[in-house]
């Protein structure tokens, strides 16, 4: 039940809605998805609106796109609490709940670069403990080094990170 007072936005024909974002992190979930804007898509992106679960939260919306296991996996990672809904012909098909893993393979790089994660020759999949979700923070299952949000963010959106 939407008053006149709130805003609104355009419902799309086909694509994907990502809603309950964790306010301020619209923009990182397009980095994960790769758009820029430039591939000519229609794309909403709604930032601080009110929600009842989490304050404050954005919205992304991309017509024509359908997501990647491996999108899906980097967006719980940022916001997880977001709910992917596929819609077609205007109706919500599908409605997921991304999901935080106990542990994280190969999405992230160990921070410790003598890590054997990171060794050049002989190159060990790095796999991360989940020992929080809000906030935050994985070890790493090999040398105990530890990621937080800003690392995970920086990585998945190569915002000038070690990634
Ligand atoms: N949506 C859209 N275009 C459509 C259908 C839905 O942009 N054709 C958006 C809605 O605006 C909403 C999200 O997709 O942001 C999920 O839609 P819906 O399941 O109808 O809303 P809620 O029941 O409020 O979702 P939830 O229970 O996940 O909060
Ligand atoms: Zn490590």
């Amino acid at each position: 039940m939407e008053s006149s007072r709130e805003l609104r936005v355009s419902k799309i024909r086909e694509g994907t809605v990502i809603d309950h974002i964790d306010a301020g992190r619209a923009l990182h979930v397009l980095r994960i998805l790769g758009l820029t804007g430039a591939e000519g898509l229609t794309i909403a992106v709604v930032m601080n609106v009110p929600s009842q679960k989490l304050g404050k939260k954005d919205i992304v919306k991309v017509e024509g796109v359908e997501l990647r296991e491996e999108q899906v996996s980097k967006i719980a990672l940022i916001a997880p609490s977001a709910t992917i809904n596929i819609i077609r012909d205007y109706a919500v098909v599908e409605k997921v709940k991304v999901r935080v893993p106990p542990a994280v393979e190969g999405l992230l790089k160990c921070v410790n670069p003598n890590c054997v994660t990171n060794m050049p020759r002989e190159p060990v999949r790095s796999r991360f403990k989940v020992v929080s979700v809000r906030p935050l923070k994985l070890v790493c299952e090999y040398c105990g080094a530890e990621l937080n949000q800003d690392d995970v963010i920086k990585q998945l959106t190569g915002g000038g990170g070690s990634a």
